[in-house]
């Protein structure tokens, strides 16, 4: 997310935007052994993909790897990649166009592809890509430092099982590319959900929860160390589950909410996804006892057409989803809620896309990730439905959701003219060295103009004088 672009921007370029950051350490590579090998990771697709970048960066220390940022002088070149559109991949096969160019002149390196993609195409890819040596799965990092030794000695290795139970649990993850102020933290891994459009369960697998003092751990070692944000991350927090093998208890999201929480009221927690068919009004009601829960809650509905989501196997209709939303402003009433959207999703009319409209300016979300279906092999809907809405009619329905969300993040921010929020301050602003840049608690972003004494990581009030459709203006007061 770029929050300081416009919304359609940002929306507009959002398969750009949360790709292609190649995770990096500065501290680390000084201090790494001279003569270490060296690795490159670049990283697409979602939050949890870069989570998982970290962890490979910690095994790949204990096995001696230092990482670059310099493509030319790595010994270990690997992408992290994304299969939820199409477009994440071509975008990944393009990249590795760019690879071969550089293996051609370092003919020792080694090409490594992780993640999603690995994980669907499997053996095919070594089929497909010449260039590859390594296929590596999301749950088989810990095999990286064999499968790179096999792949020294010329063998092309490919390692996709899938687990039941790891979690990366004990790893802590090296942050990579950080602001020193925020953090993600992966709290699940997997999802049991069969949305009809979604590759995610056949790319991660199974869903399970990793053990809770493991995360309140990493959250209370971040805090020590300067962070003042945490982010939990799964793809459907609500399922969280963990059952403690000692005592049978079971700590369900509510509770691993809380205790991270407890943590410091200086710690700010937020998390990411929410279902709304699992949303529970137990989440909402912890968030309002503590301040240093955000009020936040990303909630994608996907549509706003009951048949829709029926054929998408979402599992609630649109009257459901409303009640969740009036929960949520009963319960928490300056909470802000945004969506992902799938636009032209198969036989979708144009009365049911109207319903979509709909539902963006009744819920009034403050911002949404919007996409125009893409059929991935494999899926539910790939084998029972047609992918019958034409192109350019998903193009032109996706182009008025943008249009329309646009408006209501605009109107929404408007509304925030004259409030003071209480900022934490991450860094300085893109466009200008003079300005911060930080989020309030509903998670916009907030620019100011700097003030002496004060560094990312502190806490500030400011007061909104000015908005765009992705940005707030503001003073400190
Ligand atoms: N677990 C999250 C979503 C993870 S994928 C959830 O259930 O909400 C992120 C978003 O990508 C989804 O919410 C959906 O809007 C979009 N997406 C997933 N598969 C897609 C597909 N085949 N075509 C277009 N968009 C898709
Ligand atoms: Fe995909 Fe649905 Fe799972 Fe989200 S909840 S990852 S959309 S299957
Ligand atoms: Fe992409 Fe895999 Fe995440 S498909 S969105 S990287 S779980």
């Amino acid at each position: 997310m770029h929050p300081e672009r416009t919304v359609e921007q940002s929306l507009k370029t959002i398969d750009e935007a949360r790709q292609g950051s190649v995770l990096y350490e500065e501290r680390w590579t000084e201090a790494a052994a001279p003569g270490s090998k060296r690795f490159y990771i670049e990283s697409y697709g979602c939050q949890m993909n870069f989570s998982d970048s970290e962890i490979v960066a910690a095994i790949l220390r204990e096995a001696g790897y230092a990482p670059t940022r310099n493509l030319e002088e790595s010994d270990l070149i690997l992408i992290n990649t994304c299969s939820i559109r199409e477009k994440a991949e071509e975008t990944v096969r393009k990249r590795l166009r760019v690879f071969e160019a550089v293996k051609k002149q370092r003919p020792g390196a080694l090409v490594g592809v992780l993640g999603c993609m690995a994980e669907r195409l499997k053996k095919r890819f070594l089929e497909e890509e010449k260039l590859v040596d390594l296929v590596v799965g999301p749950d088989a990092y810990r095999d990286l430092p064999n499968l790179i030794s096999s792949a020294e000695e010329g063998q092309r290795m490919v390692n996709v099982l899938l687990s039941r139970e790891e979690t990366y649990a004990d790893i802590s993850p090296v942050r990579l590319d950080s602001n020193g102020v925020t953090a993600f933290i992966s709290i699940m891994r997997g999802c049991d959900n069969m949305c009809s459009f979604c590759v995610v369960p056949f790319t991660r697998g199974r869903e399970r929860s990793r053990d809770p003092f493991s995360i309140v751990a990493e959250a209370q070692d971040l805090f020590a160390r300067g962070y003042r944000e945490v982010t939990l991350l799964g793809q459907n927090v609500d399922s969280y589950r963990w059952e403690n093998p000692e005592t049978g208890a079971t700590v369900r999201f509510a509770h691993l909410l809380e205790m991270v929480a407890q943590i410091h009221p200086r710690l700010r927690v937020r998390f990411s996804t929410s279902h709304p068919k699992d949303m529970t009004d137990e989440v909402l009601y912890t968030m309002a006892r503590y301040e240093n829960i955000c009020k936040y809650i990303h909630l994608p509905v996907q549509s706003g057409n009951s048949r829709i989501l029926a054929l998408m196997n979402r599992t609630y209709d649109r009257p459901w989803y409303e009640e969740r939303i009036r929960a949520i402003r009963r319960i928490l009433p300056d909470a802000a809620v945004s969506s992902d959207i799938i636009a032209g999703f198969c036989t979708e009319t144009e009365e049911e896309h109207q319903d979509t409209l709909s539902i963006i300016e009744w819920a009034n979300f403050s911002m949404s990730y919007m996409f125009a279906y893409s059929e991935r092999p494999g899926t539910l809907a790939a084998r029972k439905y047609a992918d019958d809405v034409p192109e350019a009619v998903k193009k032109r329905r996706l182009n008025e959701i943008i249009r329309l969300q646009t408006a209501v993040s605009w109107r929404h921010n408007q509304n925030d003219i004259g409030k003071i929020f209480e900022v934490l301050i991450e860094g300085d602003s893109r466009r200008s060295e003079r300005d911060f840049c930080g989020r309030n608690s509903q998670n916009k972003m907030i620019v100011f103009p700097k003030k002496k004494g004060l560094k990312p990581g502190d806490y500030v009030h400011v007061r909104i004088h000015g908005a765009t459709s992705a940005t707030l203006l503001g003073e400190i007061v």
